[in-house]
């Protein structure tokens, strides 16, 4: 399992993107029936709410100010972390890592994610990279680097909180 990678600042595409590519990495993993599916899958819920928390706060209101991405685009997007948490905590929720419906549950969480993570990078990111300056993206990664590395402290994708967030959505 690649290990989650540590808070660096920067252009906040370039973080995000390292994150995606380390989101499909962990469901490959995922899909494998020789690897740690317990332990992947805990890391994986733990980078995976902070990295959606810190988009939420840190990212996309500051895109919107600077009108990059519009009302619309933020909402759309906060609905696919909802839904992505939502399949994230029935795939936690499968007792039998080695069952026929951890793999079902990890079916429908691979597909909520890639679905996200290809719009995310067409319709927010592409903005980020062409309507906002190069200081602005390195400000947002900054702040990004940040607030996910506290919510990883934060024990964020313990079950407990990844239900809290479902049931508050
Ligand atoms: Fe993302
Ligand atoms: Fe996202």
């Amino acid at each position: 399992m690649p290990k989650i990678l540590p808070a660096t600042g920067g252009d906040v595409v370039e973080i995000i993107l390292a994150d995606h590519r380390w989101f499909e990495e962990a469901l490959r993993e995922l899909r494998d029936v020789q690897s740690d599916r317990s332990a992947v899958l805990a890391d994986l819920a733990t980078v995976l709410i902070a990295h959606a928390e810190a988009e939420e706060s840190k990212v996309y209101p500051q895109l919107r100010k600077k009108d990059a991405i519009d009302a619309d685009e933020v909402e759309h997007s906060e609905h696919e972390h909802d839904e992505g948490n939502a399949a994230l905590l029935e795939l936690m929720e499968v007792e039998d890592t080695g069952s026929e419906d951890f793999s079902e549950k990890l079916h429908e969480l691979s597909e909520a994610l890639s679905h996200h993570l290809d719009e995310e990078e067409r319709d927010v990111l592409n903005p980020a990279r062409t309507d906002v300056s190069e200081e602005v993206r390195r400000q947002l990664g900054d702040a990004f680097a940040e607030e996910r590395a506290r919510l990883i402290d934060s024990g964020c994708g313990d079950i407990a909180n990844v239900r809290k967030l479902v049931e508050a959505s």
